[in-house]
């Protein structure tokens, strides 16, 4: 029977402790990184911690650092992991204040989303999106808040730069002509979020599960001026 090792970073900031735990379980077929995590808790660990909610790679809850990559746990196949030689290492999203184990704060973003007010300001005139507009806006609409991006830019450990998710959200009040003032969303992200930050290094297009491509939307903004 073929078994999955895995190294997971456990830590616990009330007490301070911060350590990699292994474990060895036996592979199921079709097992992914959550039921791995799931079946640990429930057989071997009832104290790992870690978020998850629709199974499905839709709420964006389950993304964790697998070997280095922000992954969606619920979505990630083990099986091509178990043809290479050594654990699988599983830790918190990078760039983010841990509460326990594998579960992060993500507050510091959702703050930065409030304040730069990522939802849409409809003119007083109801106005439709045309086909082609709507089919340029699908790419950032399907963002599922996941963090992998943010989590991955080496810029984003820089404090100023509200990174590539923030962007991707921005990105179609820009473009979506319901919003009242896209000119005042684009000072927005230039200022508030410092948009010309990004090196334009494309690792946020590469980790994106949902292929939104952020550092292609900023590139975009970039060329409406300001
Ligand atoms: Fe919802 Fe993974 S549990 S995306």
């Amino acid at each position: 029977m073929m078994k999955l090792r895995l190294k997971i970073r456990r830590e616990h900031p009330e007490s301070g402790s911060c350590y990699y735990q292994s474990f060895e379980i036996p592979y199921e077929e079709g097992m992914t990184f959550l039921s791995a995590l799931q079946k640990i808790k429930e057989h071997y660990d009832e104290t790992l911690t870690f978020r998850h909610f629709c199974r499905a790679g839709i709420c964006g809850t389950c993304t964790i650092r697998i070997n280095g990559f922000p992954k969606l746990a619920c979505k990630e196949q083990v099986l091509p992991y178990l043809l290479s030689d050594g654990d699988v290492l599983l830790e918190p999203l990078r760039g983010f204040k841990v509460i326990r184990d594998l579960a992060i704060d993500n507050q510091n973003v959702i703050s930065k989303l409030k304040e730069l007010r990522a939802w849409i300001k409809e003119k007083a005139v109801e106005s439709k999106i045309p086909p082609t507009v709507s089919k340029k806006l699908e790419s950032a609409a399907d963002c599922i808040l996941c963090f992998a991006c943010q989590s991955y830019c080496p810029q984003v450990m820089e404090e100023e730069y509200a990174g590539p998710l923030i962007f991707a959200k921005l990105y179609r009040f820009l473009e979506d002509p319901r919003e009242e003032n896209p000119q005042v969303r684009l000072t927005q992200a230039i200022k508030g979020g410092n948009l010309y930050h990004c090196l334009s290094c494309n690792k946020c297009n590469h980790v994106c599960p949902k292929e939104v491509q952020p550092a292609t939307l900023i590139r975009e903004i970039m060329t409406y001026g300001g």
